[in-house]
């Protein structure tokens, strides 16, 4: 395995991380069971990956239990990443609350759901969509630091300007947005806008303040597997069908490009999904790319991705293809 240093973190964390999406119990990454993930888990720690990204809302609450599952007896070799900022009610109807009561009472509940008795980072998932200032926010995520229940704290799909005033109360060791060898600076997310640009802005800010970088997506959602059909459809649940990006006209464009990276993937005889992931590894500022999986065989292949790295000439030949898509 190989290992990034976060200086804000004081962690050595592993290249490849695990993204848990996947365990949420529902038919939004396609039909795995429980048993899968929990398979997949327990490969990747067996395979050196140390950092394992969750969040309240995959599953409303079950991926994490899925996860403290896995983990049990194994806490101590892995670090957690969770989230908060998007609870949900009875009716299970998930809303945009980043008040400082829902987040004081939202770890309470992680923690119990992972079996522990702290989290190593805990992330804000969404910035407010309604007006709940970031002092707020952030007088709720200090408060929660100094009780030891979270080891660092965490922005994901936060703009520069967001996380600059955010350090003004509390000290930011981490942030996460969207972002794979195709999607750079995305425009938006399932039709969300997005606030921030990522190569533009994030990666120069986070490497200069020595925080982390976690990119999501990393493998656009399986397109960079490079196993997607032109005629690719998702099953009935699949939270792949409100990507607009993976339907219709825009997924044949996208498709076209996929063909083209595949086509230069064979001529250097890697498979794309590897190299997808060397070629956010690559980069100085992106701390462990989590990777969302299905099963332990799509564990042990991306671990393969480890075993190499690309060269400087072949990432130039990637981004002049991916530039000369206009995507
Ligand atoms: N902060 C945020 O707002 C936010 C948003 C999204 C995600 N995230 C985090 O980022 C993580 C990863 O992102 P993501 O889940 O959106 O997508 P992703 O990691 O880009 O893609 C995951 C999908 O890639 C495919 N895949 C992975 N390895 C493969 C292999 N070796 N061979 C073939 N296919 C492979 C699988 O697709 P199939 O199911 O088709 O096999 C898998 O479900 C999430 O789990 C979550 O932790 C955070």
């Amino acid at each position: 395995m190989k290992f990034k240093r976060v200086s804000k973190m004081d962690m050595d964390v592993s290249a490849l991380g695990f993204g848990c999406w996947g365990a949420s119990g529902q038919p939004s990454w396609g039909g795995h069971t429980d048993a899968d993930q929990i398979k997949a888990i327990e490969t990747a720690i067996d395979g050196g990956i140390n950092f394992f990204d969750v969040a309240p809302v995959y599953g409303l609450g079950y991926a994490e239990e899925i996860l403290g599952k896995a983990i049990q007896g194994k806490r101590e070799q892995i670090y957690i990443a969770s989230k908060c900022g998007l609870p949900w009610d009875d009716q299970k109807n998930v809303r945009n609350d980043v008040r400082k009561d829902v987040i004081l009472k939202e770890i309470d509940e992680i923690l119990k759901r992972l079996g522990t008795d702290y989290v190593d980072l805990y992330q804000v998932h969404w910035p407010s969509a309604d007006g709940v200032s970031i002092e707020e926010t952030m007088s709720a995520m200090q408060e929660v630091l100094k009780s030891g229940k979270a080891r660092y704290i965490g922005l994901t799909n936060f703009s520069v300007q967001d996380a600059k005033t955010a350090q003004e109360y509390v000290e930011i060791a981490s942030m996460q947005g969207l972002y794979n060898m195709i999607e750079r600076n995305p425009k938006s997310y399932h039709n969300i806008p997005l606030q921030y640009k990522v190569e533009e802005e994030v990666l120069p800010y986070t490497q200069a303040e020595g925080m982390a970088f976690l990119p999501y997506s990393p493998l656009f959602q399986g397109l960079l597997s490079g196993h997607f059909g032109n005629d690719k459809k998702f099953s009935q649940g699949d939270v792949r069908n409100s990507n607009p990006k993976l339907v219709g006209d825009l997924y044949q464009k996208h498709y076209e490009l996929i063909h083209q990276l595949k086509q230069f993937a064979q001529q250097i005889g890697k498979p794309l999904n590897q190299v997808a992931i060397n070629w956010l590894i690559d980069q100085k500022a992106v701390t462990s790319v989590i990777a969302g999986v299905r099963n332990a065989d799509q564990v042990i292949d991306n671990l393969k991705a480890l075993e190499w790295a690309l060269k400087a000439d072949e990432i130039e030949a990637i981004n002049k293809i991916v530039d000369a898509s206009g995507l």
